[in-house]
């Protein structure tokens, strides 16, 4: 039973770390909230939803400052390590004390956001993000990843073009760096990073995940 979330720091975790990834309009959020009302109803765990950037009172207000389109001259390491400091608070706050006592943590996006984006999107040194992932992850390596896979065109249209913020209002060809980033993710670490068809009803989607988080929860 692949109940314990793999940790580089060694630090003694019992419960299950499954993260939600995709380009921004992939349909995430909405899959998230439906898998943690399956995992409630089904009442064999506790579960505990959460996002990152945010969730925690210190990880929110670096998320404002990430988000904020008025802060267009943000550099993108200056973005990269903002990122892995609300993802380090998240971790020691919420996520690890929830994993020791055993609970489901679904995340709202995790350190392959950083891959994705940072990495990819705003082209920095692939292995100097995947060393601040190791930092802002605290260790931490979640036991399932579901990816959403979406086209660019499509994803942006559910979007719309109001109220963007800072990222959503980037160029289509950053969004496609970051999808083509994300696929490739799926396809180094396949055991962990399970892509899901992003264009189909709300509801076949969550019939699969449902079948990849049951597979983990059991296998
Ligand atoms: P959200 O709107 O899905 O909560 O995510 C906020 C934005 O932050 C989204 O555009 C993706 C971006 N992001 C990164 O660029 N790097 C990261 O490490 C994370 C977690 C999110």
């Amino acid at each position: 039973m692949a109940t314990v979330a793999k940790s580089r720091t060694g630090c003694d975790v019992s419960g299950l770390l499954i993260t939600f990834e995709g380009i921004d309009g992939a349909g995430k959020s909405v899959q998230a909230e439906a898998l943690r009302q399956w995992l409630e109803a089904a009442k064999q765990r506790a579960v505990l939803l959460l996002r990152d950037p945010g969730t925690s009172p210190i990880a929110e207000q670096i998320r404002r400052i990430l988000l904020d389109r008025t802060n267009g001259a943000m550099s993108p390491w200056t973005e990269l390590l903002l990122y892995e400091a609300a993802r380090a608070q998240l971790v020691e706050e919420c996520i690890k004390p929830a994993l020791a006592l055993g609970k489901v943590v679904i995340c709202d996006r995790f350190y392959d956001s950083a891959t994705a984006y940072q990495g990819y999107g705003r082209q920095l040194d692939l292995a100097a993000v995947m060393q601040a992932n190791r930092i802002g992850a605290c260790g931490l390596v979640p036991d399932l990843t579901i990816l959403l896979d979406l086209d660019v065109e499509v994803a942006l249209q559910r979007k719309g073009r109001l109220a963007l913020d800072r990222l959503e209002q980037e160029e289509r060809a950053f969004h496609e760096r970051v999808r083509q980033g994300y696929l490739a993710l799926a396809r180094a670490e396949p055991d962990r990073v399970k892509v899901v068809q992003g264009d189909r009803a709300v509801g076949t989607i969550a019939a699969e995940i449902r079948q990849l988080v049951t597979a983990v929860l059991g296998g």
